[in-house]
């Protein structure tokens, strides 16, 4: 089936109240995008005609996918009066013949395992799975082969609670059976919802084929508190790990190190362990080294770390960035910053020395200011620089310096400093003894 045959419906307006949380469940992040995100991304490669189901938090939920997607419809949810999965099916108009519904606390579902729905003709399709614990799913009651319904968790008798087959929570329909069916739901049951899953029992009764499909646990695993989240960004840093290193990224204790997808590598990289990369963060044949962080930033044939922490919108080439040094949306091109030091706001040129501990100081308390450093600068170490300044090439800041012109001149010595006096036997006479 092409992308023009298949469209698909997103549940994404529940509350999530077992995730405790005042933020809307399909906002949660996995590996730093929105769960509902890493659906959609999936959703999108199998159909162009994709429909996001919203209510709770609805302009927020579509704030965020619309930075991510184009052309998703949403559709809001009467979830006062219709509230449920079913619920969520009503008033939604849908394009095409085929239809996939997926609930949108799934983000690892792959594009393959939607695939999977699409080589079957059935009315019905709806994935299953058996689990040791089944607890939170709704279970499905087959009985002669034949699935007969779907019975949730809070509606199931201690006898039902037994059953150890699940709703995995996707389903593809015939379009009519949708038109059908959804008018027909009904709210009498435990929770007063209208629930999707009871389109199944009706379409037995009617006669209808309604096709079983195994599904692997991992895929389809639902979030629906902050264990699941946990556990879930396990499996998808596992998945992120494992391609990068395929694609040859040399990683040192993978299971500690967390990269957000987004995060791209080329040429020869090493990740130590401990390391945290975030955003739209590149890494060109470089060596981040044992528990570094680098947010939304640029590195290029260079070394950072062991301890540095590259903050957003920094471009750092050719560079040394050493321990306990902090980089904020600052331009690195050919320079060394060996230890202890905040570069925040900076330009520095090719040939520079940075020395342990110099601080730009970049903000008066009102406003943030640049500091702009040329070519083969040496900033001793311990020095300020209060932005905004420029410093020229060829100049030398002396050790413990506060640099508080606006500009030092191509050549030059910048030194502040009290003389310093050296008292003779001070210390003898301080503690009376020799
Ligand atoms: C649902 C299924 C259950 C299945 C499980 C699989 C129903 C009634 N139950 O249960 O059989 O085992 O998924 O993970 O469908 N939503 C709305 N509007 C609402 C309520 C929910 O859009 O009014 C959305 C939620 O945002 C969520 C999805 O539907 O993305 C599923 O809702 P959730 O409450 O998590 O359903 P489960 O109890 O997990
Ligand atoms: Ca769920």
């Amino acid at each position: 089936m092409n992308k023009d045959e298949i469209s698909i419906v997103i549940l994404a307006a529940g509350k999530g109240s077992r995730m405790k949380s005042p933020k809307a469940k399909v906002l949660h992040t996995v590996s730093g995008k929105p769960m509902l995100y890493h659906i959609i991304k999936s959703s999108s490669k199998i159909s162009n005609d994709i429909t996001v189901v919203i209510a709770h938090q609805k302009e927020d939920v579509q704030k965020q996918m619309s930075s991510y997607f184009d052309n998703i419809n949403f559709v809001v949810q009467d979830a006062k009066n219709f509230p449920g999965t079913g619920g969520a099916m009503k008033n939604i108009s849908i394009k095409n013949e085929k239809v996939l519904v997926l609930n949108g606390d799934m983000p690892l579902i792959t594009t393959d395992s939607l695939q999977g729905f699409l080589n079957n003709d059935n009315e019905i399709i709806m994935s299953i799975f058996d689990l040791q614990n089944p607890d939170g799913y709704g279970r499905v009651i087959i009985k002669d082969d034949k699935v007969q319904r779907i019975i949730e968790q809070k509606d199931a008798s201690s006898q039902e609670l037994h059953v150890s087959t699940v709703n995995a929570g996707i389903y593809a329909f015939n379009k009519s059976v949708l038109d059908k069916y959804i008018p027909l739901l009904s709210n009498d049951n435990a929770q007063q919802e209208y629930y999707l899953t009871d389109i199944i029992s009706m379409a037995r009764a009617d006669g209808l084929n309604i096709a079983p499909l195994l599904v692997d646990e991992e895929n389809f695993k639902g979030v629906n508190s902050k264990k699941d989240l946990a556990d879930s960004e396990e499996i998808m840093q596992d998945r992120i790990k494992t391609k990068l290193m395929n694609d040859g990224v040399i990683m040192q204790l993978p299971s500690t190190i967390y990269i957000e997808e987004g995060v791209t590598f080329e040429g020869e990289c090493i990740v130590e362990n401990g390391c945290r990369l975030t955003g739209d963060t590149l890494i060109q044949n470089s060596h981040v080294k044992a528990g570094s962080v680098i947010e939304d930033s640029i590195v290029k044939n260079s070394n950072v770390g062991p301890l540095a922490h590259i903050r957003p919108a920094s471009y750092i080439e050719d560079s040394h960035i050493g321990n306990f040094v902090e980089v904020k949306k600052s331009s690195l091109k050919g320079v060394k910053a060996g230890h202890l030091s905040y570069i925040g706001d900076a330009q520095i040129d090719k040939g520079t020395n940075i020395g342990a501990g110099v601080i730009t100081c970049n903000y008066d308390g009102i406003k943030k200011y640049k500091t702009i450093i040329g070519k083969n600068v040496f900033v001793g170490s311990d020095s300020q620089l209060v932005a905004p300044v420029t410093i020229e090439d060829d100049v030398m800041i002396a050790a413990g310096t506060t640099v508080t012109d606006n500009k030092i001149e191509k050549g030059s010595l910048a030194i502040s400093r009290t003389k310093m006096r050296t008292i003779k036997d001070f210390y003898y006479k301080f503690f009376g003894k020799k």
